[in-house]
């Protein structure tokens, strides 16, 4: 090799730092520390040329700062709140403890402006997950606070490129900013929620990659869109679900599927030297997504395309006669048959609580609160939740600090074989999540439509 001036300046760099440096073995080193900021910023949501979007955003990022961790290692987090407004961060699917999970005004106090918190927790299984504001959901979320947290499993599938893509739907006026106006309208409350007239994917509109030629991708698609459920299709290549909300999930093929807010599905595809196009069908106009292009001059994939093996379903619940049943019956909304609920131990019309309250939704007759308590539950309970969707609504329903197995009639054997932390229900659907109530202390149970959630869905299970 030869000696330039540079390399030469390199190696004595880091010879003098070694020497500095104290020794300590990385077998040690289980943790990963980050800073965390939220706080306002700028982002070119639209085209090169246009306007910088006003956002609230994580360390000015858009997503924020992705976070990478081994499975098994902990996560400390120092976070500050640079924001005007109190603030919080849920953990989405990670199964932290109950102090972790960033429940403003449940599991903890929001952090004031200028205030700081620290998030510490070991994360246990692989996966994607994602973490969000959690404090005025609905509004935060739709201005930026989100960021992919993946925790890399030492069995995971070997790829050429590992490929975060966070989409999400922004509701912009005609200046290329945050449609104020409508921000809280209740007919978005009352119908679908807050749905965006513009697409992007990790805060970019038609989002490019770049892969080697004849590559092996894995593809984390993660919805972080406040109430619109993605239908993406996928040309230019074929999409192997290999997991589902951070859990392995059996193989299936896909080219076309929905992703409802907060869900996640990780694909492995292999690409050719043609590009591999993802679009969203569910809106009027087919929207071009995201493009994975493959360019020679990143040279060829190196990993050896064999069969994949699916790592396996575990923990399915067999018997579950001893199980604790809790009835969930969702109503309100548009065209609804809610005419009267229960709100902070009062009866009144849903009128009422509409104009006055802006609540529109309810579980077992209440509109939900942090004070809604569904159930206490026993740790190491099997719980099962018969969850009826009796709106005219789809609903993702979203479970704190478990994972649920999901039983129901839409799928054709009945069989238990999906394990996921947010399931999308269909209007009149009925369904069983069933989850092992095995984290202490107190769990939301929520629509992840933030509107939905902010007016009414909502409910807490307590595991003691
Ligand atoms: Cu993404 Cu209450 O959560
Ligand atoms: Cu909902």
């Amino acid at each position: 090799m030869k000696i330039t001036r540079r390399n030469f300046i390199g190696g004595m760099a880091v010879t003098s730092l070694m020497d500095l440096v104290p020794q300590v073995s990385s077998a040690k080193n289980f943790e990963t520390q980050k800073n965390i900021i939220a706080g306002p910023g700028r982002s070119l949501l639209m085209d090169p040329g246009d306007k910088l979007t006003n956002l609230w955003l994580y360390n000015g990022s858009l997503p924020g700062p992705e976070l990478r961790i081994n499975e098994g290692e902990n996560l400390n987090i120092h976070f500050r709140n640079q924001l005007t407004v109190p603030t919080t961060i849920h953990w989405h699917g990670v199964k932290v403890p109950n102090a972790m999970d960033g429940v403003a005004g449940l599991t903890q106090p929001a952090v004031e402006p200028d205030e700081t918190f620290s998030y510490k927790f070991k994360v246990s299984e692989p996966g994607t997950y994602w973490y969000h504001a959690h404090t005025m959901g609905w509004e935060q979320v739709a201005r930026g606070l989100y960021g992919a947290l993946i925790v890399d499993g030492i069995k995971d599938f070997k790829v050429d490129h590992d490929i975060t893509m966070m989409v999400d739907d922004w509701r912009l006026d005609k200046d290329g900013q945050i449609d104020e106006a409508s921000m809280g309208s209740l007919h978005d409350w009352a119908h679908r929620g807050r749905l965006g007239n513009w697409l992007t994917v990790n805060g970019k509109s038609q989002y490019k990659r770049s892969v080697k030629f004849n590559s092996r991708i894995r593809l984390r698609l993660i919805n972080a869109a406040n109430a619109r459920i993605l239908k993406l299709e996928l040309t230019g290549g074929v999409g192997l679900q290999v997991s589902l909300d951070g859990n392995p999930s059996n193989f299936t093929s896909v080219s076309k599927f929905e992703i409802a807010p907060a869900q996640r599905i990780d694909l492995i595809v292999d690409v050719g030297t043609k590009p591999v196009l993802l679009h969203d069908l569910s809106s009027r106009e087919k929207i071009l997504a995201g493009i994975i292009e493959p360019r020679s001059e990143l040279g060829q994939g190196l990993v050896n395309r064999g069969i994949l093996e699916p790592s396996g379903l575990k923990g399915i619940p067999h018997n579950l006669n001893n199980a604790i049943r809790l009835k969930v019956h969702m109503q309100g909304g548009a065209m609804g048959n809610l005419s009267q609920a229960r709100f902070k131990g009062e009866n009144h019309t849903i009128r009422h609580l509409a104009r006055v309250e802006k609540k529109v939704w309810a579980f077992n007759g209440v509109v939900g609160t942090y004070e809604h308590e569904l159930a206490e539950v026993a740790r190491g309970k099997v719980v099962i939740l018969e969850v009826f969707n009796d709106t005219s609504w789809p609903h993702a329903m979203h479970l704190h600090g478990h994972d649920f197995w999901i039983r129901t009639s839409k799928r054709s054997n009945n069989h238990i074989d999906v394990k996921r932390d947010t399931y999308l229900m269909s209007p009149k659907e009925k369904a069983e999540l069933i989850f092992l109530a095995d984290n202490p202390g107190q769990w939301l149970l929520h629509c992840h439509m933030l509107e939905h959630m902010a007016s009414g869905m909502v409910a807490v299970i307590s595991v003691v």
